[in-house]
């Protein structure tokens, strides 16, 4: 299970980034690195957390297809284990991200449907996201960033190898702040996802490795 949860480093320091990551250490397995860190920090830091973590660069490109591949091909150099693009930039930007990151087979490439944050109605969402993993698909990616609440319906129209990654995991009482759609760690689980992506449930909790263990072991299902 410590392999499907990613913790979002959204901190802007490496010095509090690596503070973190000796925090939680061998409790989780993968970091996901985003645009706060990433543009304070850039490759440096992504090389010395893949020293002991797996790597999610979520930059979220979306751009046309030639500077897509491009940045595509950056990331894969830079060795990260997976990174993700906008489906909405389209089927043919899509294509050009898919041929470039076939050279790097270790490399999971991700499309973003519908931002969690996204304040459409959930039905509307779903419709989106579907549509769009399944254009995702077409294309050669290996699978989606959506809601909890859309990875069930996309497994089944995409098949269970075709990779969920959920964030917007709330439990107990936390505040969901600026995400719309969320979920528990166990619906998560339950409704078909693959990865689980916890930023500040964790970064801001007054125990953070206690706060991924306590993400790790819940099985009860309470869909927010
Ligand atoms: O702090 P929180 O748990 O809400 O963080 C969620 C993380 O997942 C953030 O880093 C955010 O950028 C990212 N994310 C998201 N929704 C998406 C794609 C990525 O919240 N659709």
């Amino acid at each position: 299970m410590k392999d499907r949860l990613m913790v979002a480093l959204d901190v802007n320091r490496a010095e509090d980034a690596l503070a973190m990551r000796d925090n939680l250490g061998d409790s989780i397995g993968w970091f996901k690195i985003g645009l706060r860190l990433f543009v304070a920090e850039g490759p440096a830091l992504v090389a010395t957390i893949r020293q002991q973590h797996r790597v999610f660069l979520d930059l979220k490109f979306h751009d046309i297809p030639n500077t897509v591949a491009q940045a595509i091909e950056s990331a894969g150099n830079l060795g990260v284990e997976m990174v993700n693009v906008h489906a909405g930039g389209g089927d043919a930007m899509l294509a050009a991200a898919a041929e470039s990151a076939a050279a790097f087979p270790d490399m999971k490439l991700i499309a973003v449907t519908v931002l969690t944050s996204d304040p459409m109605p959930k039905s509307q969402a779903r419709d989106v996201a579907l549509r769009r993993a399944a254009m995702a698909q077409d294309a050669g990616l290996d699978g989606v960033v959506c809601s909890v609440h859309e990875a069930a319906a996309i497994k089944q129209v995409c098949g269970s190898d075709f990779l969920t990654v959920t964030p917007g995991i709330r439990w107990g009482d936390q505040d969901v702040q600026d995400q719309k759609r969320v979920a528990d760690p166990a619906s998560a689980i339950a409704g078909g996802s693959d990865y689980l992506v916890v930023g500040r449930p964790i970064l801001h909790a007054e125990n953070p490795r206690s706060a991924a263990l306590e993400a790790l072991s819940m099985r009860e299902s309470i869909a927010a």
